[in-house]
């Protein structure tokens, strides 16, 4: 097959085993950096130049879109789609994955367990909100946060209040959740292609802390998910259509409740925890997926 991997640097970790994987299984595949792609829209057909040539006829797109870029990236992947690629996660489930409050109402909607989330925009409306998730401790997360900065832990409802004061003051979008202490700073990220959990890692936080994220020095260890938590990884990422995700979860007494859905989970913490092929795993993955092109580029 004819393979394009979307992301703005080869470099990259996750980028450079991609491309790995792919030659060792004799596919050709190519970089290319989303921000480098223009589009043509017309209604007789669409068309992509990169860095001043057209690009056509790929059979797949695996995309390793940023957060910064998601606007740019998800609009680059869906001409790619209506040019006839596959992908195994489609621009519309990567807009819906990076969307925290779609995604939790989604997911909520399906059945599938979740901290008790609340949000709300106005601040006259605090303590009612607060009210409606029940007495402290509260987790608080920034919406654009990521590896666990702006994600806080209040055990009081004035420190609520008071950094629910302070993050609308700063103009910040949050959500608020109830804190889940039994897991005892510990989750786990299933990796999940085409349907299965391939890999499982439990990360623990460091000491004094209740994030377990490795960017903050939690470890990571390779673990077998549970039935429950498999199954729940499962539903998470095809809820949102994401044939290739990392599903974060936490052990709670009633159950497994996902924190987090990724629509471009990174590749080395996992790799290195569980010692497995899981580039290899998306690549065979998408290749057994991808279907002989359509023709509709212009
Ligand atoms: N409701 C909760 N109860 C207990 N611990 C939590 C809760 N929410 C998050 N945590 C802990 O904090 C860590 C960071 O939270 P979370 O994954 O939601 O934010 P993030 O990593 O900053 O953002 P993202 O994963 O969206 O990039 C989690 O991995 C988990 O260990
Ligand atoms: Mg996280």
């Amino acid at each position: 097959m004819k393979l394009a991997i979307l992301s703005r640097n080869s470099k990259l970790y996750s980028t450079r085993r991609l491309v790995e994987a792919a030659r060792e299984r004799g596919h050709s595949v190519r970089v290319l950096d989303p921000l480098r792609c223009y589009l043509r829209i017309s209604a007789e057909g669409f068309g992509m130049h990169y860095k001043g040539r057209p690009i056509a006829g790929y059979n797949a797109v695996i995309p390793r879109i940023g957060a910064s870029i998601t606007r740019y990236g998800t609009a680059v992947l869906r001409q790619f789609e209506l040019m006839g690629s596959f992908t195994p996660n489609p621009s519309d489930a990567i807009a819906r994955a990076r969307d925290k409050l779609r995604c939790h109402q989604l997911l909520a909607a399906q059945g599938i367990g979740l901290p008790v989330t609340v949000f709300g925009d106005n601040p006259d409306d605090t303590v009612d909100l607060l009210s409606m998730l029940g007495p402290p401790p509260h987790v608080i997360k920034l919406n654009e946060g990521t590896q666990g900065a702006g994600v806080m832990l209040t055990e009081k409802p004035s420190a609520s209040r008071s950094v629910i004061e302070a993050l609308r003051g700063l103009y910040a979008n949050f959500l608020v959740q109830e804190f889940i202490a039994e897991a005892r700073g510990a989750d786990l990220r299933c990796f999940v292609v085409g349907g299965e959990v391939v890999a499982t890692m439990r990360r623990q936080a460091p000491k004094g802390d209740f994030r377990s994220n490795l960017h903050r020095g939690g470890s990571a260890r390779a673990v077998r998910a549970s039935a429950a938590e498999q199954a729940a990884a499962v539903r998470a990422a095809a809820v949102l259509g994401l044939g290739v995700a990392g599903v974060d979860l936490i052990r709670s007494r009633r159950g497994p409740l996902v924190l987090e859905v990724n629509a471009s989970p990174g590749l080395e913490g996992i790799e290195e925890a569980t010692g497995l092929d899981l580039a290899g795993r998306v690549i065979d993955h998408v290749a057994a997926a991808h279907q002989p092109l359509r023709r509709n580029a212009a």
